[in-house]
């Protein structure tokens, strides 16, 4: 199976090459990126270089470069797993409404274990509904958006269980005033070389629920991204996320 790499000289994209070099099925026949460096495939600036055929993109860079390679997926028909996050609501509404035409995969975060926590706290909620919700996130220091995508992919998933009463509360530090009961408050920690944690708390009056994930290696992320192409080469046009293979 021949694979784009959009974000190839990025550090994911180093990640996915590495998985994809013990992996037989799987090729990486060109990259895109604005840098270009030396990696044994050519890496393109510009989409309209790409001459190389493809069966399924690979997306790990940042939203303006996955909607460039988006509307060329789009214009050659080629399935694209996505795992750049800080989408705006607007960019958001783009892939969705470009799933009408070409297989997409979007996760903001491609670790299974992650997509298990996601079911947990779906179910912690339902039991837990009037607890005071609180997300923490902790990166390395070179990450750009907060909070981070998983942050609010596990605050969207408590949400849909709880009929989307919760409110997002991304600023408690500009403003001085208590705890609203329908908040999701979010924290996000940026240092170091931390590859990820997430913790979703539960607070009731005298009890706390704590359930934490921790990514070791970055490894996680590139493996489930390939597990992902390797589903969506299969699937007809539409939006597709880890609960498709978990
Ligand atoms: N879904 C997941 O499981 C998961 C896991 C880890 C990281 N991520 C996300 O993947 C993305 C990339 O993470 P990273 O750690 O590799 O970041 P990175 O900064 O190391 O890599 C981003 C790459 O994109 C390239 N780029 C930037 N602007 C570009 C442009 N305009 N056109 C073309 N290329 C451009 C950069 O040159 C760089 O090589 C981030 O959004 C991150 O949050 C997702």
């Amino acid at each position: 199976m021949n694979i784009l790499l959009n974000g190839a000289s990025g550090n994911m994209g180093r990640e996915v090459i590495q998985a994809i070099n013990s992996d037989s099925e799987l090729k990486i026949v060109c990259g895109v990126d604005r840098e270009k460096t030396e990696i044994g495939f050519p890496i393109y600036n510009d989409v309209s270089d790409i001459k190389e055929n493809i069966d399924v993109i690979i997306d790990f860079s940042v939203p303006v470069a996955t909607l460039n390679i988006l509307k060329y997926a789009v214009e050659k028909k080629i399935p694209i797993v996505i795992a750049t996050t800080g989408f705006s609501k607007g960019e958001l509404e783009i892939i969705e409404d470009y799933s009408k035409q070409i297989p997409i995969f979007k996760s903001s975060n491609m670790s299974l274990d992650i997509n298990l926590m996601v079911q947990l706290v779906q179910k912690i909620a339902k039991v837990l509904s009037d607890s005071d919700i609180e997300i923490t996130e902790t990166h390395h220091r070179r990450k750009i958006d907060s909070p981070s995508g998983t942050a609010i992919l596990l605050a969207d998933a408590i949400n849909e269980v709880l009929d989307n009463r919760k409110e997002y509360n991304f600023e408690r530090m500009q403003k001085r005033e208590r705890r609203n009961e329908n908040e999701i408050g979010f924290s996000s920690i940026r240092g170091g070389n931390i590859v990820g944690e997430h913790t979703v708390a539960f607070f009731s009056d005298n009890e706390k629920l704590e359930i934490k994930h921790t990514a070791y290696s970055r490894q996680v992320f590139a493996q489930g991204a390939l597990e992902a192409a390797k589903f969506l080469v299969k699937q007809e046009p539409g939006l597709y996320d880890m609960k498709s293979i978990v």
